[in-house]
């Protein structure tokens, strides 16, 4: 295939060049109607098209969109490849749909985004929740073990499905080889949100995609780590899958806009030949690269690498980094930001750099040290909780039958102190990174309280709880009933 070509953007730049009259939507008329005061953020308007002659239809693709699609498809190794218009968030959902049905038993890792929650909401399926491995050092999330899912096959047999969140934010990628075999081998399908991901086929240096391990779909949030815009993301159906391409077009045009926009399409197309050029250049050189930039950031701020443990390999496109002794990672990124410097993530004892292939100017490595520098003189290094957990799930746990329409009915706003042994009226996530703490109907005790109070008190912002004016941590819980 010819990976040089850009159907979209070719099809929308032809288009434009006639100057087109416009009778049809957008209602700013292939930006002409536009109003000055955003005149330059809205600049693109002129390509921002719908689905008019030459331009195909995403619901339908059978033109350039069905071009594009084939060519993402054909740089990944999957059998088919949807461009996702609402980000991995849409793709979860639809990936969700397309595979499971009411009922299903699946297994989830207990970590998963809170749109995987969500899909199995809508499906109405049966999650067992399978906990990660932990990394005894950080904490951290190391993802499944092969240990855990054949113990969770023993017990469950009849399960239709796993879904995997491989990397973790913070780019640890465990292996899945062996753990695709042990689901394939009990018939069940595997189902990869690897959102963070999409960059893994640029070459060796990076992890293996799941697609090319052999995961039936595979979810990727092409802004993340590809210069695509934000909302854009691919799905994949592997393969040697079961599930059929008509069964994802279909719980995609369930989920996403019917009028899905040209612009994130473009960029979908612009992505995908960023990745076929990155393929071609020299491994050892990107990964030459890479570790400059790394050393750079880590010098700069004085900082220290967290490295992963042998068997977990390590995104090299992410710098996790731990806080300053005595600090926690939000103070840092406080710092940071002050500085204008914005990280993708903090967490109690570390920060979390997104890099991208374009190297750091010395400006940006200067604001870097000037922050972690201020961050050390102006405040005493007195924090002494880091190193906790990141997020404190244990066993495997399966959810109760209608555990999707748990934590409905008459609620009320409680403060977190008088909230212990109350059931949860919201999910509870801490975000980024999205993982829900608490899901609605869940009982708020335990280990998890305390993780999420401590969590609030340290700096660490978390949706579903909100502070009142007098500085109490607020939620929302269900209203007991009165006793008679
Ligand atoms: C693991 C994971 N899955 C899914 C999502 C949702 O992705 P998007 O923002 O592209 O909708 C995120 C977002 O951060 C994520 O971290």
């Amino acid at each position: 295939m010819n990976q040089s070509s850009l159907p979209i953007v070719e099809a929308l730049q032809q288009h434009a060049e006639a100057e087109p009259d416009s009778f049809h939507v957008p209602g700013h008329k292939n930006g002409v109607v536009q109003p000055a005061y955003a005149r330059e953020i809205l600049s693109a308007s002129r390509y921002d098209q719908t689905e008019l002659p030459g331009l195909d239809d995403l619901h339908d693709p059978c033109g350039v969109i069905a071009s594009a699609q084939q060519l993402t498809a054909d740089i990944y190794g999957s059998r088919s490849a949807f461009f996702l218009i609402g980000g991995s968030t849409a793709g979860n959902l639809i990936m969700i749909l397309a595979a499971l049905q009411e009922g299903d038993v699946v297994f989830v890792q207990r970590d998963t985004h809170k749109s995987v929650i969500n899909g199995l909401r809508l499906v109405k399926a049966q999650p067992v929740f399978l906990e990660p491995e932990y990394d005894e050092t950080s904490g951290l999330s190391l993802g499944l073990s092969i240990h855990s899912v054949q113990r969770a096959f023993h017990s469950y047999p009849e399960t239709a499905a796993l879904i995997v969140n491989r990397p973790g934010y913070y780019g640890w990628t465990s292996p899945l080889r062996a753990i695709i075999g042990e689901a394939k081998k009990n018939g069940a399908l595997v189902l990869v949100d690897e959102a963070h991901g999409a960059h893994f086929p640029a070459g060796d240096v990076f992890p293996d995609s799941a697609v090319s391990l052999g995961a039936d779909l595979v979810v990727h949030s092409a802004h993340k780590t590809l210069p695509a815009l934000t909302m854009t993301g691919y799905l994949h159906v592997g393969r040697s899958s079961r599930i059929k391409a008509a069964e994802v077009q279909e719980a995609a045009a369930m989920v996403e806009s019917s009028s899905p926009s040209y612009l994130l399409l473009a960029s979908l197309d612009a992505a995908r030949k960023y990745l076929y050029d990155l393929i071609q250049k020299d491994d050892a050189a990107l990964q030459e690269q890479l570790k400059q930039t790394k050393q750079a950031v880590l010098q700069a701020g004085a900082l220290e690498e967290r490295i992963p443990p042998e068997h977990v390999r390590a995104d090299p496109l992410k710098i996790v980094a731990r806080a300053p002794q005595g600090h926690t990672g939000w103070a840092l990124q406080r710092y940071l930001e002050e500085e204008h410097v914005f990280i993708e993530l903090a967490d109690e004892a570390h920060v979390v750099f997104f890099l991208s292939f374009q190297p750091l100017s010395t400006k940006t490595l200067q604001r870097i040290e000037r922050g972690a520098a201020r961050l050390r003189s102006e405040n005493p290094a007195v924090y002494s909780g880091a190193g906790a957990r990141s997020l404190p799930f244990s066993g495997m746990q399966k959810l109760p039958a209608d555990w999707y329409q748990a934590g409905r009915g008459e609620t009320e706003t409680t403060t977190l102190e008088d909230a212990e042994q109350k059931q949860a009226a919201v999910d509870i996530i801490p975000y980024p990174p999205g993982v829900p703490l608490f899901l609605k109907g869940e009982t708020l005790t335990g280990e998890r309280l305390d993780f999420l109070l401590k969590r609030l008190e340290a700096g660490g912002s978390v949706q579903g709880v909100r502070q009142s004016e007098n500085g109490q941590w607020l939620t929302s819980t269900v209203k007991r009933k009165e006793a008679r």
